[in-house]
C-alpha cells in the first residue's frame, strides 16, 4: 500500500493541500488564498471557479514540494468550510451564482419571517440547528429566488446544489462529464434541510424552504472506500486515487484531535471559533443556545453526534486591528502589543459584527467597546480583542456544561489563534482549565485525512490513531477564582449592552 494519505482543506480564506504519513505526521503543504466578495454590508461571496483553481493548484505544488507522485497516496480526504453554498449547472460545470459564504447576513428577514410562520420548531426538533442566516438553506432559497433561471434548471434537474466539499469532489471526479454528486452527513447536518435522525433530506424542510430535492447531493458517510468515487487521470491528480473521506472542516477537527469518546471537546481558533463535544450516539437537544449536530459517521457504523458552541468572530478581530484600525500590522504582532499592559485597563471588546451566534443567536447584536477612559491605548484594546476570543469561549463552555452536566477539565485547542501564547494563557485564566495543544496543529487536514485513511484500512481503528496524538503545549490557569469571575461579571455586561444596541 502507498505510504501516505492528503486531504484537501477548503477553508474561508485559503485551501491547502497536505500530505500525511502513517504517525500522523505532517509530510508536505501548500495553500493559497482565494477572494473575499464583499457587495455589500453584510454580504460575504466567494467565487468558485476560483476556489476549484486554487485546489487544483496547491495538490500539485503540495505532492511536488514532497517530490511524490499522486500513486503514493493511499487515499484523499476532504475537509471544508461548512455551510458556504454553490449552485452550479450540470452540464456546464458553470456556477449560476458566487457561493454564498456561512458569514452573510442577506437572509436575515427571510430568517426572522420563518420563525413568525411558525417554522422554528420543526427546523429545531428535525435539524438541531434554529432558523439562522448562517446555515445553507436560507442561502439556497435566496439563490432559488434572486438568481433568474435557477428555479427552473433545479426543476429540471440541470442546477446543482452543494456545499465546497461537493463542488470539489465532483470536480475532482469528472465534472461535466460524470462527476459525483454527494457531500458528508456533517457538511448535510448545516442546511437545515437534514433530519439528524434519518440523516436523510426532509420532505417537510424541502417544502418549508421552496427548494426542489433533484437539486440536492446524495448524503454519504463521512468515511467511506466507494462513496465519493475516484479522481480522474485528466484532473489535478492524473491519477485515480479514491475520495475516502470527507467532512464538514470543525467535525475534522474533532475527529484531528481524536474526541472519539462521549464527553471529549475540541476548540478550534480560525476566523471564528468552534468547540464540538462528542455526545456518542446521543441526539442531545441544547436548551443552552448551542447547536446539535453530526460528528462524523464512519462507514456502517451508528452516526456519532456533538453538541457545538459556534462564534463568528474571533481571529477576525485580530485582522479587524489591523485592517480596519491599522494599530497592528500582522496578526503575530496581537501579542506583543497586548502583552505591553498586565492587564486590559478595564476595557472589553465584543465583536458582534456578524451578530452573535452561540449562545445567543442574535443577528441584530453589534459590535460594542465599553469601559474606556482617557488612560486606555491600543495596548488595552489588543488585550480586549484576545480577551474577547477567550470570553466568547467561556460563555459556550458554560452553555456545554448547563446541557451535559458535564464540567470541562481540560480544553483541547487548534487553529491559528493558538499560535499567540498569551491569548491561550488568557483562555487558561478565564475559564479556570488547562489549555492543551497537539504537535499537529493542523487537525482540520489531519482529521479528514484519518476518515480518509480508516476506510481504506490504512489506519486499523481509533485506538491506532489516538496513539499518533500527542501534546505539544498546556496553559495553566494562573488568576485567581476572584479576578476570574469579576472578569466574567463584566464581560457579560458588555454583551448586554451589544443586545440592548439595536431597537
Ligand atoms: O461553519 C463555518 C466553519 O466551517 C468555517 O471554518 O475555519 O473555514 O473559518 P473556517
Amino acid at each position: 500500500m502507498a505510504d501516505y494519505v492528503g486531504s484537501v482543506d477548503q477553508g474561508t480564506t485559503s485551501t491547502r493541500f497536505m500530505i500525511f504519513d502513517h504517525s500522523g505526521s505532517e509530510v508536505a503543504r501548500h495553500q493559497l488564498e482565494h477572494e473575499q466578495i464583499l457587495p455589500r454590508a453584510g454580504w460575504v461571496e466567494h467565487d468558485p471557479v476560483e476556489i476549484w483553481e486554487r485546489t487544483a493548484s496547491v495538490i500539485q505544488s503540495a505532492l511536488n514540494k514532497a517530490g511524490l507522485q499522486a500513486t503514493d497516496l493511499a487515499a484523499l480526504g476532504i475537509t471544508n468550510q461548512r455551510e458556504t453554498t454553490v449552485v452550479w449547472n450540470r452540464h456546464t460545470g458553470r456556477p449560476y451564482y458566487n457561493a454564498i459564504v456561512w458569514q452573510d447576513t442577506r437572509t436575515d428577514r427571510d430568517m426572522s419571517a420563518m420563525e413568525r410562520a411558525g417554522h422554528g420548531e420543526v427546523i429545531r426538533r428535525k435539524t438541531g440547528l434554529p432558523p439562522a442566516t448562517y446555515f445553507a438553506g436560507g442561502k439556497i432559497k435566496w439563490i432559488l429566488e434572486n438568481v433568474p433561471g435557477v428555479r427552473e434548471a433545479a426543476e429540471k434537474g440541470d442546477a446543482l446544489f452543494g456545499t465546497t466539499d461537493s463542488w470539489l469532489v465532483w470536480q475532482l471526479t469528472g465534472g461535466f462529464r460524470g462527476g459525483r454528486h454527494v457531500t458528508d452527513v456533517t457538511n448535510a447536518s448545516r442546511t437545515m434541510l437534514m433530519d439528524l435522525e434519518t440523516l436523510q433530506w426532509d420532505d417537510e424542510l424541502l417544502e418549508i424552504f421552496g427548494i426542489p430535492k433533484q437539486m440536492l447531493p446524495e448524503i454519504c458517510p463521512s468515511s467511506s472506500p466507494d462513496a465519493y468515487g475516484i479522481t480522474t487521470e485528466t484532473g489535478p491528480f492524473g491519477a485515480a486515487i479514491p475520495i475516502a473521506g470527507v467532512l464538514g472542516d470543525q467535525q475534522a477537527a474533532t475527529v484531528g484531535q481524536v474526541c472519539f469518546a462521549p464527553g471529549e471537546a475540541k476548540n478550534t481558533y480560525g476566523t471564528g471559533n468552534f468547540m464540538l463535544l462528542n455526545t456518542g450516539n446521543d441526539i442531545v437537544r441544547s436548551k443552552s443556545g448551542l447547536l446539535t449536530t453530526v460528528a462524523y459517521k464512519f462507514g456502517d457504523e451508528a452516526p456519532v453526534y456533538a453538541l457545538e458552541g459556534s462564534i463568528a468572530v474571533t481571529g477576525s478581530a485580530v485582522q479587524w486591528l489591523r485592517d480596519q484600525l491599522g494599530i497592528i500590522s500582522g496578526a503575530s504582532q496581537s501579542e506583543a502589543l497586548a502583552a505591553q499592559v498586565p492587564d486590559n485597563g478595564g476595557v472589553y471588546f465584543v465583536p458582534a459584527f456578524s451578530g452573535l451566534f452561540a449562545p445567543y443567536w442574535r443577528s441584530d447584536a453589534r459590535g460594542a467597546i465599553v469601559g474606556l477612559s482617557r488612560f486606555n491605548t491600543n495596548a488595552h484594546l489588543a488585550r480586549a480583542t484576545l480577551e474577547s476570543i477567550c470570553y466568547q469561549t467561556r460563555d459556550v463552555t458554560e452553555a456545554m456544561t448547563a446541557d451535559s452536566g458535564v464540567a470541562l477539565d481540560v480544553l483541547k485547542v487548534d487553529g491559528g489563534v493558538t499560535a499567540n501564547s498569551l491569548a491561550m494563557q488568557i483562555q487558561a485564566d478565564v475559564l479556570g482549565v488547562p489549555v492543551s495543544r497537539p504537535v499537529v496543529a493542523e487537525t482540520t487536514a489531519l482529521g479528514a485525512t484519518y476518515a480518509a485513511g480508516l476506510a481504506v484500512g490504512f489506519w486499523k481503528d481509533t485506538d491506532e490513531l489516538r496513539q499518533n496524538w500527542k501534546e505539544d503545549k498546556r496553559w495553566e490557569p494562573q488568576w485567581t477564582q476572584e479576578q476570574r469571575e469579576t472578569g466574567y461579571k463584566q464581560w457579560k455586561k458588555a454583551v448586554q449592552r451589544t443586545l440592548d444596541w439595536v431597537d
